[in-house]
């Protein structure tokens, strides 16, 4: 069997790391295809070299562009590779254009496409998130939906046909990673913070960033933070802040650290020891569950709606009065700190890695693991 993995960005790398360990673990070496979708060492290298993948076959470094640059850029250049190298199964993960990009161009060649975290819906086709998860599940023969709610959502697309709901593998790494994050990490002490004082904050999304309006919205939440808060800032919005002329002024807000991106241990051990954490990310939305940490999150609508079900997410948007209410309502009201911190993980034990290769290893000795003519027969 041999798998082939594309991936090239950030959160692609944290999250694919479980499932190529899985692989090494069964005797399969995968081939790891990085488009370089990001390619600053601390939005992509440092994760490499702490999740131990040394061994990337190729790297396309097809770096930044507008959508359909960056998207097209990839697809030439994942078609040469898998034309070349013949995998059995091309794996992708998630929602970015380096998955539309792989999901797209392995189909094409009749290569099957298995897609981990397939099957979540923001239900807001304006994100082009949204654009790519719907494309690459609709590609794909094997869907690894992380929820039973993630199934439905394929299910309502007429999916039924080789999707296993086996957990979200962001639990594999936050449990992979957490306890040599809190020994091996001084973050804390570089920041000069103390557990449970600040607010952890990250926000990138096109959304949230690309208009003067929104993005100024966001540095009125941050200056009217009641607490200390420290933001390793993604650097879309770095650029963003600096072409509308706001760097300044976000740089001069008290209280509020304002760092690079950090490397996944540094960061797992911030969001621990967070007191509360404000995001528009999707998978720190999930970690923060996991890890017991109180999420606020900057976004109007989720594709992660188990965190908000299970009590432990709740949605601000950019709303200052909304998003500074909770931060009050966290600090001062002891039960309901408690009940949101409390709320239960609802993305798995932590195997989904482990099922995923399981079910992929089945599928390709029983001689199933290819391009289906049809769904819907
Ligand atoms: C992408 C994903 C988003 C995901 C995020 C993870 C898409 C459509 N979006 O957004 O879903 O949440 O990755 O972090 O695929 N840049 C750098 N250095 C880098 C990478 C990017 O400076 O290493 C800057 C460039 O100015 C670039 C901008 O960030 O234009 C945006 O990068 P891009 O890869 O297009 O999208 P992300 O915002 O990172
Ligand atoms: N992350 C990190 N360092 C940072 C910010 C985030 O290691 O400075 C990790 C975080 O723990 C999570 C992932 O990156 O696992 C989330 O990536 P991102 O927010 O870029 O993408 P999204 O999940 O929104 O697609």
């Amino acid at each position: 069997m041999r798998p082939a993995f594309v991936f090239g960005t950030r959160p692609e790398i944290i999250k694919l790391a479980p499932v190529i360990r899985a692989f090494e673990e069964r005797g399969v070496r995968p081939l790891l295809i990085h488009t370089g979708q990001h390619y600053d060492y601390e939005m992509s290298r440092v994760f490499l070299e702490e999740l131990e993948l040394d061994g990337i076959d190729y790297h396309l470094e097809v770096g930044s562009g507008t959508q359909a640059e960056q998207t097209g850029t990839a697809m030439i250049k994942i078609e040469k590779v898998l034309v070349n190298e013949k995998p059995d199964v091309v794996l992708v993960q998630g929602d970015t254009n380096t998955v539309l990009a792989g999901a797209l161009a392995a189909v094409k060649l009749r290569i099957p496409v298995a897609h981990v975290e397939a099957g979540l819906r923001s239900f807001d086709r304006t994100m082009p998130e949204e654009i790519n998860r719907i494309l690459a599940d609709h590609a794909s023969e094997v869907l690894f939906a992380p929820t039973e709610e993630a199934r439905r959502n394929l299910e309502r697309e007429g999916i039924t046909e080789g999707v296993y709901v086996v957990g979200n593998t962001i639990v594999d790494a936050v449990l992979q990673n957490s306890e040599i994050a809190e020994r091996k990490s001084d973050v804390l002490e570089r920041f000069g913070l103390k557990p449970k004082e600040y607010i952890l904050i990250t926000a990138h999304r096109a959304e949230n960033t690309d208009s003067m309006e929104n993005l100024t919205k966001l540095i009125e939440i941050l200056e009217a933070l009641p607490m200390r808060a420290i933001y390793p800032m993604h650097p879309r919005t770095r650029n963003r802040l600096k072409e509308f002329g706001l760097w300044e002024r976000a740089g001069s807000i008290k209280n509020l650290i304002i760092t690079q991106p950090l490397g996944y241990l540094d960061f797992l051990k911030l969001e621990k020891n967070a007191f509360v954490v404000m995001t528009d990310s999707g998978g720190i939305q999930e970690e923060s569950i996991i890890l017991g940490v109180p999420c606020l999150t900057l976004r109007y609508n989720t594709e992660r709606p188990e965190t908000v079900k299970a009590g432990g997410n709740v949605l601000v948007g950019l709303e200052k009065n909304r998003a500074i209410h909770y931060l009050q309502k966290l600090i001062e009201e002891r039960e309901f700190y408690r009940r949101m911190a409390g709320a239960p993980n609802p993305f798995g034990d932590g195997k989904a890695g482990e099922r995923i290769v399981e079910i992929l290893l089945k599928l390709h000795d029983r001689g199933e693991l290819r391009v289906r003519s049809s769904r819907f027969i």
